[in-house]
């Protein structure tokens, strides 16, 4: 409780990811908890090597209550067995853990989270990198980017190349690459091969 903004307040201290995941529903640390159906928090093994954060959940992922089961992640199956990765074995969470929308009348569009909900959300992942301590954690696309290194991020600049999180506990080794909906938005044009091999490249890096 440092009198931060945001979630601080309702993350445990020193907590393992099964006290992180208890409290995460009563979390009123940004008002995007108001019109989600319920709080995302992660999944995976607690012991991974590998951390993969996302942006946000989405409209798939609110109702399940589970990260990247819909079709975003779909595609980082996809491309995490084309690197040789099991999903079993790396811990999945989000940059923020309430999913943002607009309503248009019955359909939820996803709406991007803003950097205040980042910085909002942050203690958690900080929370959770501190339970798990991954040697690597893989931001995926430009909001992750943000969220675990603390700044800027042109992904097409600095995919791909080992980064460092100073403001991340016991300093993991960091890799950005694009966002799995970024490479499905492509499917079926020109474009998209590459950018799906440039993901899996990334990744392949990153369990290397
Ligand atoms: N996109 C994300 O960034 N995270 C999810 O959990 C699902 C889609
Ligand atoms: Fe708390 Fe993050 Fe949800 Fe905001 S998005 S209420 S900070 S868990």
């Amino acid at each position: 409780m440092t009198g931060r903004p945001g979630a601080d307040r309702w993350v445990p201290p020193e907590g393992d990811v099964e006290s992180l995941r208890a409290a995460a529903p009563g979390c009123r640390g940004c008002e995007l908890w108001a019109d989600a159906t319920q709080v995302v928090f992660s999944a995976g093994a607690e012991r991974a090597r590998v951390v993969l954060v996302g942006e946000q959940p989405g409209d798939a992922e609110d109702r399940a209550g589970e990260p990247f089961v819909g079709p975003a992640g779909r595609l980082l199956d996809e491309a995490l067995a084309a690197a040789g990765v099991d999903r079993a074995e790396v811990y999945l969470t989000n940059a923020v853990k309430h999913f943002r929308f607009r309503a248009q009348g019955k359909r939820r569009i996803h709406a991007k989270p803003g950097v205040a909900h980042v910085k909002a959300c942050h203690p958690w992942l900080e929370a959770e990198v501190a339970a798990v301590r991954p040697d690597v954690v893989v931001a995926l696309g430009a909001t992750a980017a943000r969220a675990v290194l603390g700044r800027d991020v042109r992904i097409g600049a600095e995919r791909g190349t080992w980064l460092s999180a100073p403001g991340l506990p016991a300093q993991p080794r960091v890799v950005v690459t694009s966002h799995p909906s970024a490479v499905l938005r492509l499917r079926g044009r020109s474009g998209y091969d590459e950018a799906f091999a440039a993901l899996v490249a990334d990744l392949r890096t990153a369990a290397g």
